[in-house]
């Protein structure tokens, strides 16, 4: 029997780092009049201070494209040798096509494969993973992995549960070959047992039906569980860090960084007591001034952590995602 001849295995790892933040700053004193709340309210729940929204006239597309070329230029390589752009997010406002081939044109990636994966607080190293295989196979050189998300345009200002925490951003990965492994195996998964805890709530087929009935039409707009989640998180993530660290043939100690979704900043402290990281660990803590940014989260925190002299080039960073699906993901990655 003629074997199938397939491309030498390799190793990938991550070479250039962006990040796109929204421009207008949003105290929590603007949001708390129709949710009857406080900023000391929100503060002490969540950490945050301030969240960041872009403004009507600034896309998804637009955000994605300003975090892909700063990552194209901190490792300098233009984008006609990309060979397969991913997006994150769940806020692209088409169902097809996807916001990857809007990027991909864009930034002039003529040559490269183009798609949008929908894995939500999870997205970012759901997309390094895949990256991290795509580039493993052979199949691409260089891999350009962005998360972004406008989730100002789909929370609802009334909704008690969400409209203090969710934000807008984008971050982007540019991986490529490399001799050793700079990204670890992604341990994944989802339970979608549980596939109302996080929702954007109506449907587009029972909107459909509610205006063909003469209902009102209802903008669609996320709807969450907050205890749920919170609880879930705090008592799965640990296990799921811990088999990432694992994976990768490490242990707590050889960790520099713990840049975790920016989810809430209780869960990242609960995350921290039950990882007993070494104090000499520095933790991304982006939340308090960027808000709940989803699939943008992990790399502007990464970002920030980075300005602020937390974490360095060449330090090894575990990642962990989750929220919609229940989806989750977490890996270690060498810093570029
Ligand atoms: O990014 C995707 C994944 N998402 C997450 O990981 C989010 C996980 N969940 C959370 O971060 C938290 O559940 C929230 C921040 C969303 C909510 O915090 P919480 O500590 O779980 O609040 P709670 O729902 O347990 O409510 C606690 C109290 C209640 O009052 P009583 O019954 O103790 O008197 C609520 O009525 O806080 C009250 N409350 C509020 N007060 C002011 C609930 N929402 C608000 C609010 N402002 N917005």
């Amino acid at each position: 029997m003629k074997q199938i001849s397939a491309r030498p295995r390799r190793y990938s790892e991550v070479i250039g780092l962006g990040v796109h933040r929204a421009s207008r700053v949003v105290p929590n004193d603007e949001i708390v009049g129709p949710i009857d709340s406080s900023d000391e309210w929100i503060r002490e729940r969540t950490g945050i201070v301030q969240r960041l929204w872009a403004p009507d006239e600034v896309t998804i597309v637009d955000m994605a494209v300003d975090a892909a070329e700063q990552a194209l230029t901190h490792a300098g390589i233009t984008a006609d040798r990309l060979g397969t752009v991913i997006v994150s997010t769940i806020s692209h406002p088409y169902q097809t096509p996807s916001a990857a081939v809007l990027v991909a044109d864009r930034l002039g990636a003529r040559e490269a494969g183009a798609f949008d994966i929908s894995a939500a607080c999870a997205g970012f190293p759901y997309a390094v993973g895949l990256a991290d295989g795509i580039i493993s196979s052979g199949e691409s050189d260089y891999v350009l992995v962005i998360g972004v998300e406008k989730l100002s345009e789909w929370t609802s200002p009334t909704d008690r549960g969400t409209a203090f925490i969710f934000a807008d951003g984008a971050g982007a990965f540019l991986l490529g070959p490399a001799d050793a492994p700079g990204v670890g195996p992604t341990i994944w998964g989802a339970e979608g047992a549980e596939f109302d805890a996080i929702v954007v709530e109506p449907s587009w087929t029972d909107l459909r039906k509610q205006v063909a009935s003469g209902g009102e039409f209802v903008w669609p707009t996320l709807h969450m569980q907050g205890q749920k989640v919170f609880r879930w998180a705090v008592s799965e993530m640990v296990t799921v860090c811990h088999h990432a660290i694992e994976a990768a043939g490490l242990t707590p100690d050889d960790i520099q960084a713990f840049v975790p979704h920016q989810a809430n900043n209780r869960i990242t402290d609960a995350l921290l007591r039950g990882l007993k990281f070494p104090d000499t660990v520095s933790v991304a803590r982006d939340i308090i001034m960027t808000g709940n940014t989803s699939a943008a989260s992990i790399p502007l925190a990464l970002d920030s952590l980075m300005r602020e002299g937390g974490a360095k080039s060449g330090d090894l960073a575990l990642m962990v995602g989750f929220g919609a699906g229940l989806a989750y993901a977490a890996q270690v990655v060498r810093i570029p």
